[in-house]
């Protein structure tokens, strides 16, 4: 029998939404830190939607998860937070009918705010945030910007699905298995300005370009992974939710756990400055991860395509930033 680590606690805000229901299970079966470390789940939701949560933790309960140490349902956001060593932020407000733009973006403001300070005052010291919820980049940083005392690298907004989604496309076109392909990058915003770049991918040990027409690259893959979510949306009748529970838990464990080998996954992460991203956003790269700290892959060439195509959405980035800020919804730190 394996021995037991302490229990890692996993707070899920939303929980009673469709990625709550399709992620906790997992979390609770030990899908995201394997299956020797136990986990107490906090689920976070609005009054309105607390006893559906309820009803949630009861059939986490009736699973008899031997790794579910606890679940705790609240609306308190300082309860929710205690002692969270993940903190995975799904519960967004979705853009209602005649809703502007920065009026998401304020609702949101709303959201993510009051919950980077409730982290900052009541999580774990080692706390790792994911925000799921769109929009994910900007709310990301509007949390951490809220977060007086934790580092801004222990923000970070999903791509991981963008990513995946790229596998998975590139795979099906060259007749490929998932496993063989490595080296894509989504760069940017979770949005359709998004870039997926397969200039540095392989397939097996050949470069991905040398087995896909360049017509195909810029016509068929970058609208196709760009505008994918928007596509699950209009097919399926609501948007993806098993896919993006389970790219939130591939972002969380190879965080937490490590990026296999030297290969590289997309997470969006707060920049350094590396190529060209304005310091501080929180947008799209290739990462590494040694076991708990994100490492933005450095040196890798960009040509002309990329570039522009890299400056489009980091624009649309900044765009958003300038707004929330116009709001005051950011707190400069
Ligand atoms: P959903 O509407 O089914 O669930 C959202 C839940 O969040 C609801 O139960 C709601 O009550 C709750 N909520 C709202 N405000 C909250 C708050 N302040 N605190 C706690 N909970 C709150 O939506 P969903 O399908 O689960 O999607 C959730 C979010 O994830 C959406 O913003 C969606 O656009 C986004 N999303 C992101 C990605 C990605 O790759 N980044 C992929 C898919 C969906
Ligand atoms: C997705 O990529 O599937 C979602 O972000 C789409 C959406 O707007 O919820």
């Amino acid at each position: 029998m394996s021995s037991m680590t302490r229990p890692l606690t996993v707070t899920v805000t939303g929980a009673a939404g469709q990625i709550g229901y399709a992620l906790l299970f997992r979390i609770a079966s030990g899908q995201m830190f394997g299956h020797d470390t136990p986990v107490r789940l906090r689920l976070l939701e609005i009054p309105q939607a607390v006893r559906a949560a309820e009803g949630t933790a009861m059939e986490l309960e009736d699973c008899a998860f031997p790794l579910l140490a606890d679940v705790e349902v609240t609306d308190d956001v300082d309860v929710a937070f205690e002692d969270a060593n993940v903190a995975m932020l799904v519960g967004a407000r979705p853009r209602g009918a005649g809703m502007e733009r920065a009026d998401l973006l304020q609702a949101n403001g709303g959201i993510f705010g009051p919950q980077g300070a409730a982290i900052a005052a009541n999580a774990a010291s080692d706390a790792r945030v994911v925000v799921v919820g769109n929009p994910a980049n900007t709310n990301a940083l509007i949390a951490a910007s809220h977060a007086e005392g934790v580092p801004a690298e222990r923000f970070t907004a999903l791509t991981r699905l963008d990513h995946n989604r790229a596998v998975a496309q590139l795979a099906n076109e060259t007749d490929a298995t998932v496993g063989s392909v490595s080296g894509i990058t989504i760069w940017g915003n979770h949005s359709a300005t998004q870039y997926p770049d397969l200039s540095h991918a392989t397939v097996g040990d050949r470069p991905a370009r040398e087995l896909v027409e360049e017509s195909w690259v810029r016509d068929e893959f970058i609208p196709r992974v760009a505008k994918r979510g928007a596509e699950i949306i209009e097919v399926r009748g609501a948007s993806s939710a098993a896919s993006a529970a389970n790219a939130a838990i591939d972002h969380v464990r190879d965080w937490v756990l490590g990026t296999p080998g030297d290969a590289w996954t997309s997470a969006a992460v707060v920049s350094d400055g590396s190529y060209g991203v304005p310091e501080g956003l929180i947008s799209s790269f290739p990462v590494t991860s040694n076991g708990g700290d994100w490492k933005i892959v450095p040196d890798l060439d960009i040509d002309a395509f990329s570039r522009e195509r890299i400056d489009a959405s980091v624009a649309e980035l900044v765009a958003e930033r300038d707004a929330v800020r116009e709001l005051g919804l950011l707190r400069e730190r």
